[in-house]
């Protein structure tokens, strides 16, 4: 990862104080979050804990030129929120539609983890999105990922093997249900 916006935000995050934040909020996503949010899922430790390939720049702002361009139009399929623990962007929380089902998904940047971020934020995604059920899916080695699922009453639902993709990597994974 050469990309020198990879590097300005890394810096950034390892900055960050070592402790629980006092305030975790959401906010929606704006164009100058990018390169941050970028950073953060570019990690190598994010992508081997989620057991996801890296993307490219490329890839990754379209992703985002899609979102954008959808929610200017009043879609609805994709929701997502910057996370700010004590104002700070530390990463992305939201769901998006997957055939017929709405998928929550998450991730923070390094510097941010185990600080009980995302179970705060989960908690007020689930308090702004009154669509049930809600659905997920995890690496069945991403331990976190699941806490943070099964603490808000998410339930699983299925554990299956599956193989590679464009984005993930093959491996076991677990589908959770929110009733
Ligand atoms: C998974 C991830 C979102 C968890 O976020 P987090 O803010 O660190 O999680 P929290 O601090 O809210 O912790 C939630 C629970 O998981 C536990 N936990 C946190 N990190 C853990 C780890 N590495 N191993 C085991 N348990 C862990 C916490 O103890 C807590 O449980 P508790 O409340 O019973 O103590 C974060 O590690 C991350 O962004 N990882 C990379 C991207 C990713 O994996 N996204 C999810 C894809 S499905």
């Amino acid at each position: 990862m050469s990309s020198p916006r990879y590097y300005v935000a890394m810096q950034h995050a390892r900055s960050a104080q070592p402790m629980r934040p006092s305030e975790v909020q959401l906010r929606e996503v704006r164009p100058v979050d990018l390169p941050r949010l970028y950073a953060y899922e570019s990690d190598p430790a994010w992508c081997a804990m989620a057991m996801v390939k890296p993307r490219s720049p490329e890839a990754f702002d379209a992703v985002w030129e899609k979102i954008f361009a959808g929610s200017a139009m009043g879609e609805t399929d994709v929701l997502q929120r910057v996370i700010l623990a004590d104002g700070e962007v530390c990463g992305l929380i939201g769901c998006r539609a997957v055939g017929d089902r709405c998928e929550v998904g998450y991730g923070l940047g390094r510097a941010f983890w185990g600080r009980g971020i995302t179970s705060r934020a989960l908690a007020t995604l689930l308090a702004e999105v009154p669509k049930r059920p809600l659905y997920a899916t995890a690496a069945a080695t991403n331990t976190a990922s699941i806490r943070v699922l099964t603490k808000h009453g998410f339930v699983v639902e299925e554990r299956r093997t599956v193989l590679e993709t464009e984005r993930h990597l093959a491996r076991e994974e677990v589908s959770l249900v929110l009733w």
